[in-house]
């Protein structure tokens, strides 16, 4: 497929809808209450969630409503080992042409935008700057993520029992890095869990144990979560580059394709969702109903999710196959008339 940069058409709406409403919205609303104190204005992290996050996405991974509409989709900075200091001030003060990422200099001043950049490193690029968590992220791909999950959420096993997630309340109460150098090196007894003494030095041990305790722990959110905040977005939005999609193409392309995972019925239980550990969405419940509209199927299906199973279609498919089968989805199973 051709690649694009940066084409808003029919979805611009949707993009400056979410500015209105997420971003700039409601942090001018705080500044107007003034709950926040002057010194607020160079601090990273805020600057990030007023200016960066409505396309970076709340964890720095690119994953946001806006990349929906954005070809190519927003920096996913947990994995840009690419992308040093400088290069990044550079970026954030200049902007970076045929992208939707602009020059931020005449809003932000140089001070606001080293901190800016210091806290997306300190925040999301940590595992790629720091040597120890760097290579506690190897050892974890390489030993523990085929039971634990790439992000430490808990794959079934083929007893049908899954570990608990690193990152439930209850692992964040329980899970002391102590208990954790503990269990890693000796085994949990009666379980799957068995000790690394053998098979990993002390160093690497206690690399892996901060990974968890640092990152995955901290870094990721109870399942559910993420998806409940998502906005509704306005469902009657057309498909992006004026594409009109075939329903009847798209049924066929759906039936052959995405029903293994989605299921035949859009219900998310398709033959391969059981072996799954971050199920095919369900396009059947409520927030399927007030998120995915053409324009956000749409680019679901050319950029696919990254951190689970969904491929990204667009390395094989033409934008307007890519249109039939999202229209598909959307007149069957999402539009309201589909009820
Ligand atoms: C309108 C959406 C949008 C906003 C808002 C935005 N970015 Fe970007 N950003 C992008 C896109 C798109 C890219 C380019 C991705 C690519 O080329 O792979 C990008 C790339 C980047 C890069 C990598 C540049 C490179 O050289 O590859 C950095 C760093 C960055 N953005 C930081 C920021 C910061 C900091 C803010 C807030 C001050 C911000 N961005 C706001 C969309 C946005
Ligand atoms: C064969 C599957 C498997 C592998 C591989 C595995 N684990 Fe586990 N792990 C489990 C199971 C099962 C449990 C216990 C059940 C639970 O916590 O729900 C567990 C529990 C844990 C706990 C919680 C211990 C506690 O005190 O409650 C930690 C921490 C942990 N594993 C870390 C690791 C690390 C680090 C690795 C890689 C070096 C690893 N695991 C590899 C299956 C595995
Ligand atoms: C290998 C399994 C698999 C296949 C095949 C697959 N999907 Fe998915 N799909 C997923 C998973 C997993 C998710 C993510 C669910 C989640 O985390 O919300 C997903 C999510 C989606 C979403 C929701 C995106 C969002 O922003 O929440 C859409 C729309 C979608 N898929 C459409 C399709 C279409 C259309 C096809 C066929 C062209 C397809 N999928 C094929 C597994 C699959």
């Amino acid at each position: 497929m051709k690649m694009h940069y940066l084409r808003l058409h029919g979805d611009f709406l949707v993009w400056v809808l979410c500015l209105a409403w997420i971003g700039w919205g409601e942090s001018s609303f705080v500044l107007a209450a003034e709950l926040v104190p002057q010194p607020i204005e160079f601090d990273g992290e805020f600057i990030y969630k007023d200016h960066c996050s409505v396309c970076h996405g709340d964890h720095g991974d690119g994953r946001s409503r806006a990349s929906n509409s954005l070809v190519p989709p927003p920096r996913n900075f947990t994995v840009a080992s690419d992308l040093t200091r400088d290069k990044m001030i550079a970026t954030v003060t200049n902007g970076k042409q045929g992208t939707a990422m602009t020059s931020w200099k005449t809003q932000l001043n140089p001070k606001q935008i080293e901190a800016v950049v210091d806290y997306v490193r300190g925040r999301f690029m940590r595992t790629i700057i720091d040597r120890n968590l760097a290579s506690g992220r190897l050892v974890y791909g390489h030993n523990c993520a085929t039971c634990h999950g790439e992000q430490g959420h808990g794959v079934k096993d083929q007893t049908g029992t899954t570990p608990r997630s690193f990152f439930s309340p209850s692992a964040k109460m329980e899970l002391t890095r102590e208990r954790m150098m503990n269990s890693v090196t000796h085994g949990l007894p009666g379980t799957a869990m068995e000790g690394y003494s053998e098979k990993l030095s002390a160093e690497h041990i206690e690399a892996v144990v901060d990974y968890i305790y640092t990152v995955l722990m901290v870094d990721n959110v109870s399942p559910g979560t993420e998806k409940a905040d998502k906005l509704p977005v306005d469902m009657n939005l057309p498909m992006p580059y004026r594409l009109v999609g075939d329903v009847r193409l798209g049924e066929q392309f759906f039936m052959g394709n995405c029903a293994t995972c989605h299921g035949q019925l859009g219900n998310g239980q398709g033959p391969r969702a059981y072996f799954m550990a971050s199920k095919p969405r369900n396009f059947l419940d409520d927030s399927s109903h007030t998120t995915l509209n053409r324009p956000a199927i749409f680019s679901a299906v050319t950029l696919g999710l990254p951190g689970t199973e969904m491929p990204a279609w667009g390395k094989v498919l033409s934008e307007q196959e890519i249109a039939n089968v999202a229209e598909f989805v959307f007149q069957r199973f999402i539009s309201p008339s589909a009820h």
